[in-house]
């Protein structure tokens, strides 16, 4: 078999048997095709496109690539969280805590940011001191003893997913629904868990901007999990505007311990919920089965998540102090506004361009070995139906240069329309697709 004649096959359309398939994912993590034919594939299956069946061996075979992880040594039903990827989404973050702090064991393994989106590693990575790498052992003890544990794919799990993902981070080639789909289930077959809830981003501001993409999406995703036996939710969610506030690494957490303190952005809080709502809370929460917790607040009220946000941050490594103190996050140089340039309502808000923004100001990578600036992004000060008057603040900007501003302030300003009248308000939770 070459690779060559893949290329040509899927460039003209065809469909690809099993066997292809596996000798791609094979031959690409051995390091046998070389990273100029892969990403030549991956753009010929952006245009084309995949089939049910190709989808379903795709993901078998990058979740074969590697070590399928046994998490069988942890008591409980093993949950895990996975958003499809979107701006200013936090919930990981917050999540992660807030149900362990309920008693739920919370086994998650995330990832670092693509395309215009931020990731939940390089945002945990902004926390001085914090390693996202364990061995398998240190992660099962740690959930045993802590509930909880947030950790990077390590390149022993589905390690082609783990060099796909890089390359087409930089090749323009995310956004494609078998894409998504495979490099999401792959990984989460093999990190273990034994249920999962996937939070699967439509809109602007979403890899997949059409509501119908969207759902194709969410149902190849559950039929994946459930034929591999896991319990598998998904939850289809507007991101016509950044989640919260806060876009950008260190920005993020600060709004993430916010929300665990009971004083985080509203629709933050109301979001949190609704995967937390899916996933089997124990005790407190659950006991009180005919009320599931509906506010972040609420959930808190189950626990102490501060508390367990601070533990987790010292069983990795990082320093618990800034659950007291975000000032000991890194901040950057640059701080400046962007305002209103007419009074009336924020009617649209170009989620994509401010996620985007967020990375020029170098919240992400432009090439697979750039380095992450924790410090910078966008903090929002008017959101979709929020009235306002010329001059007021749209946005803050944390950069590290002046030019670097300089350079996107007109963009973030062109990102807010406003207009004569309130938009109507949209709900978060759009679908739910599986039980
Ligand atoms: N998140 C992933 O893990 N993979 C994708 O391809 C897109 C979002
Ligand atoms: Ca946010």
């Amino acid at each position: 078999m070459r690779m060559y004649d893949l290329i040509r096959k899927k460039r003209d359309g065809g469909q690809l048997t099993e066997e292809e398939i596996r000798f791609l994912i094979e031959g690409f993590t051995k390091g046998d095709i070389p990273d100029y034919q892969m990403a030549a594939f991956t753009m010929a299956v952006y245009f084309r496109g995949m089939t049910d069946e190709e989808t379903a061996a795709l993901t078998l075979a990058m979740a074969h690539s590697g070590d399928v992880v046994d998490l069988s040594a942890i008591e409980g039903i093993k949950v895990d969280k996975h958003s499809t990827g979107g701006v200013g989404d936090t919930t990981t973050l917050v999540l992660a805590p807030l149900v362990a702090a309920c008693g739920a064991p919370v086994a998650k393994m995330s990832g670092r940011a693509l395309g215009h989106t931020g990731g939940t590693l390089d945002k945990l990575e902004s926390i001085p001191g914090f390693n996202v790498y364990m061995t398998p052992e240190q992660f099962v003890e740690s959930v045993n003893r802590i509930k909880v544990a947030v950790i990077g794919q390590t390149a022993s799990i589905a390690p082609a997913d783990g060099k796909w993902y890089k390359l087409r981070d930089v090749t323009a080639t995310v956004e494609n629904v078998s894409l998504i789909a495979a490099s999401i289930m792959s990984k989460k077959l093999a990190a273990g868990a034994d249920a999962l809830v996937l939070d699967v981003k439509t809109g602007q501001g979403a890899f997949l901007k059409k509501f119908e993409d969207t759902v194709k999406l969410a149902e190849t995703m559950v039929s994946i999990g459930r034929r591999a036996g896991r319990k598998t939710v998904a939850l289809i969610t507007d991101m016509n505007q950044p989640l919260g506030r806060a876009i950008g690494n260190a920005l993020e957490v600060k709004e993430a311990i916010e929300t665990l303190r009971g004083h985080g952005p509203e629709d933050v809080a109301e979001l949190v919920p609704a995967p937390g709502t899916q996933m089997p809370l124990p005790a407190r929460a659950a006991d009180d089965a005919a009320r599931p917790p509906r506010t972040a607040h609420d959930a808190a009220a189950c626990g102490r998540p501060p508390e367990k946000f601070r533990e987790m941050i010292r069983n990795q490594g990082g320093d618990p102090r800034v659950v007291d103190d975000p000032s000991l996050l890194p901040t950057a140089p640059v701080r400046t506004v962007v305002e209103a340039p007419r009074s009336g309502w924020v009617d649209g808000i170009d989620a994509y361009a401010l996620g985007d923004v967020t990375m020029l100001l170098g919240a992400g990578r432009r090439k697979q070995d750039d380095v992450v600036d924790h410090a910078v992004g966008l903090v929002l000060h008017a959101k979709l139906g929020s009235k306002v008057e010329e001059g007021d603040v749209l946005c803050e900007v944390h950069a590290r240069r002046p030019e670097d501003v300089a350079a996107v302030e007109e963009r973030i300003r062109n990102a807010f329309s406003i207009g004569p009248r309130a938009p109507e308000p949209r709900p978060l939770v759009l679908r739910r697709i599986g039980d």
